[in-house]
């Protein structure tokens, strides 16, 4: 081994205040583990001496317990970008304690390397082998670590001994070149393949290696509920239906699922239904309930970034390398996410709203507008280039306090131009082909829950009228009253109603 073996302490002593420190990560899959723990560490000895000590952090996407956590609770971050799912972060992100970049995840290694996140003082690289002469095989993760080990100075390797030598069989590391030397991207099905299975570092720039075994901190989805049921049959049924009407060929068309549990369980769904086809995936975050259905044989092939799976799913992959390396493809986030390979794919793309709006525009990331729930991730370039682009979420939350279909989201990831279908446990409406009251009529009668249902009815009947309707007034009257009494409509409505 031709660099220096360091312990983590050793390593984070090399970061200074104000630093950009970019991990490996794409959640906690693949995730930069010890080095960013010493790092807090580091931080509160410092802050202890009276000293200050704040780091810009970067990742793939977000890396709770690994990253983000250890480093929010030492107060030790002042910027973030470009996805983030950790409490304590989103609350000192929500304080403006801390700069937060929530933006599409496939601009990551082009805004990277345009400088927009400040010079890249360190990469910290999960990576399972490093050679003398700068190859570096990545873990379960790929996400932007490529393009990290390419432009950082200086270069930390968590040699992680835990995951499977075997990951290099899937991994196809490819960094696009810069403007006008994009070539079309060759990937014409989900499992072909375009680049090299390691990405690469100037070995000058490797400052050392610390050693570990740690597994990725995945942790558990919560089991379906019933509504997560009916969203799934609803979602089914809908895709069978497309099927019928020859929209979607007989070979059926690769699926990208978000993040979150509403996703896993309409796929556990799908999976159980034998009314759809086989299928395969190009996505950005394999799951725990993927991992089953490629066992089953219902999902044939998958495209991803990241193996988001629990230790006890892992350790199954590992330990059967032999079926899954010929079925799975880890790629750059920049290639995953890429708009032209899911338009020329001719992706399903379902993801996951915190509320939609009458008239089909999806905030996912911002409650009221103001504080960040997670981010939008790589929701956007998903739904803005999927050949069907399908939102999911249950109608209300919280008891029934609050509704997800608004007049108006305060805030929008994902606007009406690009939201084909929504569904939540009442219904499915399919806007394609709409103009925007058709679109308001069909969201509240399908979508709304029964209790919401005369409000926005109203709310559309009293509006501006327009080619949209609105009442600039009234639009935010729900989250207003969310906000000063706890519940979007009185409490005496809620109690009279069924909202299970
Ligand atoms: N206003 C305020 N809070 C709301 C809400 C609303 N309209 N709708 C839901 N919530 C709350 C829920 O009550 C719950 O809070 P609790 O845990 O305190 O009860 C929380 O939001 C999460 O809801 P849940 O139904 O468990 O959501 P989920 O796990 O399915 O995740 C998102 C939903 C939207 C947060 C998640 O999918 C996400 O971050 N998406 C954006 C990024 C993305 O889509 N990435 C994938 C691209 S590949």
């Amino acid at each position: 081994m031709p660099f220096p073996i360091l312990s983590p302490e050793e390593a984070a002593a090399h970061v200074f205040d104000g630093a950009t420190v970019a991990f490996s990560g794409f959640t906690n899959a693949g995730a930069a583990k010890v080095i960013p723990r010493a790092i807090a560490q580091y931080a509160r000895n410092l802050h202890d001496g009276g000293k200050p000590f704040k780091i810009r952090v970067l990742t793939g996407a977000s890396s709770g317990a690994s990253i983000d956590e250890p480093l929010a609770r030492a107060d030790a971050m002042s910027y973030r970008a470009p996805y983030q799912s950790g409490p304590r972060l989103r609350t000192q992100i929500n304080r403006q304690e801390v700069e937060y970049v929530d933006m599409h995840l496939s601009h990551l290694p082009q805004t990277v390397l345009s400088g927009f996140h400040g010079k890249l003082d360190f990469a910290v690289i999960e990576a399972n082998e490093i050679t003398p002469d700068g190859r570096v095989y990545l873990t379960s993760s790929i996400g932007a670590s490529p393009t990290y080990l390419k432009y950082a100075d200086r270069v930390f390797i968590e040699l992680n001994d835990y995951h499977s030598m075997r990951l290099r069989e899937m991994a196809d590391i490819f960094i696009l070149p810069p403007p006008p030397h994009r070539s079309p991207v060759p990937l014409h099905e989900p499992l072909t393949r375009v680049g090299l299975p390691y990405a690469v570092v100037d070995p000058r720039r490797v400052l050392g290696v610390v050693k570990t075994s740690e597994p990725d901190q995945v942790p558990d989805f919560a089991p379906s509920d019933e509504k997560g049921r009916r969203i799934a049959e609803h979602v089914v049924r809908f895709l069978v239906d497309e099927m019928r009407a020859g929209r979607i060929p007989d070979e059926f068309l690769p699926l990208q699922a978000g993040v979150g549990n509403v996703a896993n369980g309409v796929m556990a769904g799908l999976g159980d239904s034998p009314d759809i086809p086989r299928f395969k995936m190009y996505t950005e975050v394999f799951q725990d309930s993927l991992v089953d259905l490629m066992e089953r044989g219902k999902l044939l092939a998958a495209s991803t970034t990241s193996l988001t799976l629990t230790p006890a799913v892992l350790r199954k992959i590992y330990d059967n390398m032999d079926f899954f390396v010929p079925r799975i493809v880890l790629r750059p986030q920049e290639l995953s996410n890429h708009p032209g390979v899911i338009t020329r794919l001719g992706v399903i793309a379902m993801n996951t709203a915190l509320e939609v709006d009458i008239y089909g525009n999806v905030n996912s990331s911002h409650v009221f507008g103001t504080d960040i729930m997670n981010g939008v991730g790589g929701s956007g370039e998903f739904t803005r280039n999927a050949y069907l682009s399908i939102y999911m979420c249950p109608s209300v939350a919280r008891g029934g306090k609050i509704s997800a279909i608004v007049p108006m989201c305060p805030h929008v990831d994902n606007n009406e131009h690009s939201v084909q279908v929504v569904v939540t446990e009442q219904g499915l409406a399919d806007l394609r082909g709409l103009g925007p009251m058709q679109r308001a009529q069909t969201i509240i009668e399908r979508c709304a829950h029964p209790l919401y249902r005369d409000y926005l009815h109203r709310y559309v009947e009293r509006s501006r009228v327009g080619h949209i309707r609105h009442d600039l007034e009234l639009c935010f009257e729900l989250h207003r009253n969310l906000m000063e009494t706890g519940s979007m409509l009185p409490d005496r409505d809620l109690s009279a109603a069924d909202v299970s």
